[in-house]
């Protein structure tokens, strides 16, 4: 396994490997790996020859006053974790490598930009679509891997590559939970050990919404109002947003079509937790 950090190392590499005809797979992260990152890898694993990871926390998608500085970073970790995975390629870039310091081109995610995360988060999906869109002009891989749990940068990252007709397939994998349904993400290194426990609660106001859409119940409105009373249940989180949306737009519907995504995020103490889940409407 190779680790460079500049932006021409890493085009001869991969230079080096389409030569030999091998298809190659980007699995773009912010490090601090986990079993989510990991099922991401081993799927790019069994779809290409050539496996390249990004390690890169990435200033521009952090708001003021947001976790960038602390963001949780272990290197040697991550690198121990990528090795026995059989990964080929670590880019590891520094902000400057990346970034010149009079960039100024940036990319714009669109409406769906603006919403639930995007509302919360000013400007944090232009940085993602920037930085996306600069990893996948770096590595020009055949395919590039995504998780569900971030479903909204997901649905973002798709329309950035369709509209802008960038030569990429996107491929994305389902959420990896802990065994009482807590979505994995860095972010959860940050809970205390109560803060831990009581953030369960978004994957069971989830499965709230999914038991009584499963039952027959086909408003939108009634699944997120139940959503909201179980959060609102555990004194520990404070909800921000908790809908069911249609997956493609993630706008609001009204009535449960073939199928629908419930989004949640909550604040458990200063952590804020995302989660997802979709949902069908049973007979
Ligand atoms: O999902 C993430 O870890 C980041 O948003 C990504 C896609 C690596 C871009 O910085």
């Amino acid at each position: 396994m190779e680790r460079v950090a500049s932006k021409e190392e890493v085009r001869q590499a991969v230079l080096a490997a389409r030569r030999e005809d091998k298809r190659i797979a980007l699995v773009p992260t912010m490090g601090m790996l986990h079993e989510g990152h990991l099922s991401l890898v081993r799927a790019a694993c069994g779809r290409a020859d050539y496996i390249a990871v990004s390690i890169f926390v990435n200033p521009t998608q952090f708001g003021p006053g947001e976790d960038f500085e602390t963001y949780p970073r272990d290197l040697e970790r991550d690198m121990e974790l990528l090795r026995a995975e059989g990964v080929d390629l670590v880019f590891t870039p520094t902000p400057a490598e990346m970034y010149a310091g009079d960039a100024h081109v940036t990319v714009a995610p669109g409406p769906l930009g603006e919403l639930w995360e995007g509302a919360v988060r000013p400007g944090h999906f232009a940085g993602v679509c920037t930085v996306v869109c600069k990893l996948l002009n770096i590595v020009q891989p055949n395919l590039a891997f995504f998780g569900e749990k971030d479903f909204q940068q997901l649905v973002i990252i798709k329309r950035m590559v369709r509209d802008l007709d960038l030569s990429v397939r996107v491929e994305s994998c389902p959420i990896i939970r802990e065994p009482d349904g807590l979505a994995l993400s860095s972010r959860n290194a940050y809970l205390s050990v109560d803060e831990r426990r009581a953030a369960t609660v978004l994957y069971r106001a989830l499965r709230t919404a999914e038991t009584l859409a499963l039952g027959g119940e086909s408003g939108a409105a009634v699944l997120a109002e139940a959503m909201r009373e179980c959060i609102a249940d555990e004194p520990l989180a404070a909800l921000d947003y908790a809908a069911v949306v249609d997956p493609a737009t993630l706008g609001p519907i009204g009535a449960l079509d073939a199928s629908a995504r419930a989004i949640v995020a909550a604040r458990l103490g200063s952590t804020r937790l995302i989660d997802n889940m979709q949902i069908t409407r049973g007979a």
